[in-house]
């Protein structure tokens, strides 16, 4: 089988210039959970998501007598993030020595507890696209960006987007794409829970579930069917059934991490008790629905019309305006 990777790159590449790009992180609305090729990151069902304007990653390539990365500052030689990033160069290098200094720099508080490997690699795909030239349409970075982390995917456009699982044995169907839906009104919130380290990574807890848990069979097809839907609400712009259908989805894909064997368990008791003051605030009218992923944070979507009754309830809340961004 032909490597889609490499069948999308030239035979060689060109030598580097310097190159910036910025992206933002996305919070799944229809979640990512479970792969069907581990390899190539491919998933066994369509996602959809927000993204979070400036919220996000910033990297720059230039280059360089020797390879060199900092992050936020700070120079990094090794860990898991360096080994991460030079794993992902080095599939567009394949051995041409191109040495290239990478700065890259997150815009995301660290308070908030959000992972930064979506917008971290939909930087990294198309600062690289820029360094060496290449001119890759954006489905294409896109599909690039998933061998970094699947979530990266959906992180090439402001607002709304999706990714499509896709059918073909070497992921080359499978990229995300903008739903192209501007919603003026929508907000989130981000409450931050933990935001320390996580126990166990998404890739892990994923390969976890979807080896233990007996309830992990229903998933891939219940959740390709609330994608649709999930779709067909923004398209909408209704909140009323889109908030529901979201929290569903992410109930349920807890649900199956809570019942793998040993129980994988993301959600503290902070979560538990931000749920329920939010169950009690919508009975009492409050319009504003929760999703978690793999950690204990507690992201809200809602309506501008909402925002000061979250605020009021949530006060160590952050509000993030989607569609108020400053094009980049
Ligand atoms: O691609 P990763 O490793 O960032 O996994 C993302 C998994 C979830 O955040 C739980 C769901 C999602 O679709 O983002």
């Amino acid at each position: 089988m032909i490597d889609a990777f490499d069948a999308a790159l030239p035979k060689r590449l060109a030598e580097p210039v310097n190159a910036s790009a910025y992206a933002p992180s996305n919070i799944a609305l229809s979640k990512y959970w479970g792969k069907r090729d581990a390899a190539l990151n491919l998933p066994l069902n369509s996602s959809l998501s927000i993204s979070l304007a400036e919220w996000g990653t910033t990297t720059s390539i230039s280059p360089a007598e020797t390879d060199s990365l900092t992050f936020n500052g700070s120079p990094l030689s090794d860990g898991n993030f360096a080994r991460k990033v030079w794993a992902f160069v080095d599939r567009f290098r394949r051995g041409q020595e191109l040495p290239l200094a990478i700065e890259t720099r997150n815009s995301i508080p660290t308070a908030a507890g959000l992972a930064s490997s979506a917008s971290g690699f939909a930087a990294l795909a198309q600062a690289l696209n820029g360094a060496f030239r290449l001119d890759l349409p954006q489905s294409t970075l896109s599909m690039l960006s998933r061998y970094g982390s699947g979530s990266a995917t959906r992180s090439f456009w402001h607002g709304f987007a999706r990714w499509d699982r896709g059918h073909a044995e070497d992921g080359s169907d499978s990229f995300a794409r903008s739903l192209d839906v501007a919603w003026p009104e929508f907000r989130i919130a981000i409450i931050p829970v933990d935001t320390g380290p996580k126990a166990q990574s998404s890739r892990d807890g994923m390969a976890h579930t979807v080896d233990t848990s007996p309830l992990f069979a229903p998933w891939p097809a219940r959740a390709e069917t609330d994608c649709a839907a999930i779709e067909d609400a923004v398209r909408d712009r209704d909140i009323g059934s889109l908030g529901p259908l979201v929290e569903a989805n992410a109930l349920a894909m807890h649900a199956t991490m809570m019942a793998a064997r040993p129980a994988l368990n993301y959600l503290k008791p902070r979560s538990w008790a931000i749920l329920e003051s939010l169950h009690s605030a919508r009975h009492e009218g409050l319009f504003a629905f929760a999703t978690m992923d793999a950690g204990p944070n507690v992201k809200l979507i809602f309506e501008d019309i909402a925002a000061d009754d979250v605020r009021s309830l949530f006060p160590e809340a952050s509000l993030i305006d989607p569609f108020a961004y400053s094009a980049s």
